[in-house]
């Protein structure tokens, strides 16, 4: 069991996805908020589209921060030959992992992949009064997509975690789901806009003030601009340089009905906060 500092609050974050610029800048965040290392969460895939593999991991290593696998770093970890992300094969984000994993997976270091390999696969901690798991994608597979609009991928999963609270990465949009009086939290991932038109990327922060549990999510305006001309200069999946700038994915393949039709509108910041004795209640 992980000890966290509960009178601070706990940043959580997905998807550093190799975006270095976007990396640092939400470390300057977790500094500026006062918020140390040990309080810090990621939910893996530290690498991947994006142009800078081995910086980000070291980065993220040297940071000091809980991290478990992705399955990007279950992958490069034994220099497997594709990024296992669950994309159908003849999609556009098939296509374009073609590029960019043989990318990272021909600049990781003996040392950041063994830093990988040796990462957990799930945590299980208590905060707040409240027990958590931080699962990569879905509890049992790493790779399963969890969208908000699949309430029944979502109670399944929540069933099987057994915690009050869930942590989850993977699908690259944040939100907060209520089931069955359990939270299903996706912070969003920092590497990569949320398909909502605006490059801004997303962390979560989760504090325990007065008996209650708040847990929120946050843009991160970054020099994103810098971040593409990096991807540009590297030469491969363009496709991701562009979302960089436009927000708007390259594909939406793996996108539920409800998740595709929201594409280009502007996601809002919420914070779902939970009751010490109550069912957990949406806030605005
Ligand atoms: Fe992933």
């Amino acid at each position: 069991m992980i000890p966290f500092d509960t009178t601070k609050p706990l940043l959580v974050f997905g998807g550093p996805y190799s975006n270095l610029e976007a990396t640092e800048a939400l470390r300057r965040r977790a500094d500026a908020l006062a918020i140390p290392p040990s309080n810090v969460i990621c939910t893996g895939d530290v690498v991947a589209y994006c142009a800078a593999p081995e910086e980000t991991a070291r980065l993220v290593a040297n940071w000091g921060c809980h991290v478990i696998q992705g399955n990007c770093e279950q992958q490069l970890a034994v220099a497997a030959e594709d990024c296992a992300c669950n994309f159908e094969e003849g999609t556009e984000c098939a296509a374009l992992a073609k590029g960019w994993y043989p990318y990272a997976n021909a600049r990781m270091s003996s040392e950041m992949r063994t830093w990988m390999g040796a990462l957990p696969e799930t945590l299980h901690f208590d905060y707040g009064g409240r027990s958590f798991r931080v699962v990569h994608g879905g509890t049992e597979i790493v790779n399963r997509w969890v969208f908000q609009s699949e309430r029944d991928v979502l109670a399944e999963e929540i069933a099987r975690a057994g915690a009050d609270v869930v942590i989850a990465g993977h699908a690259g949009i944040p939100f907060a789901a209520r089931v069955d009086g359990s939270i299903w939290f996706n912070p969003g991932v920092i590497g990569m806009p949320a398909n909502d038109g605006t490059a801004d990327v997303w962390y979560g922060l989760i504090r325990a003030i007065g008996g209650e549990l708040l847990l929120s999510t946050h843009r991160l305006a970054y020099d994103h601009h810098g971040a593409a001309a990096a991807m540009r200069r590297s030469g491969h999946a363009n496709g991701y340089a562009r979302t960089l700038i436009t927000g708007l994915w390259p594909s939406l393949d793996i996108l539920p009905p409800a998740e595709r039709e929201a594409t280009g509108q502007r996601i809002r910041q919420r914070t779902m906060r939970l009751g010490a004795t109550t069912r957990p209640r949406e806030l605005a």
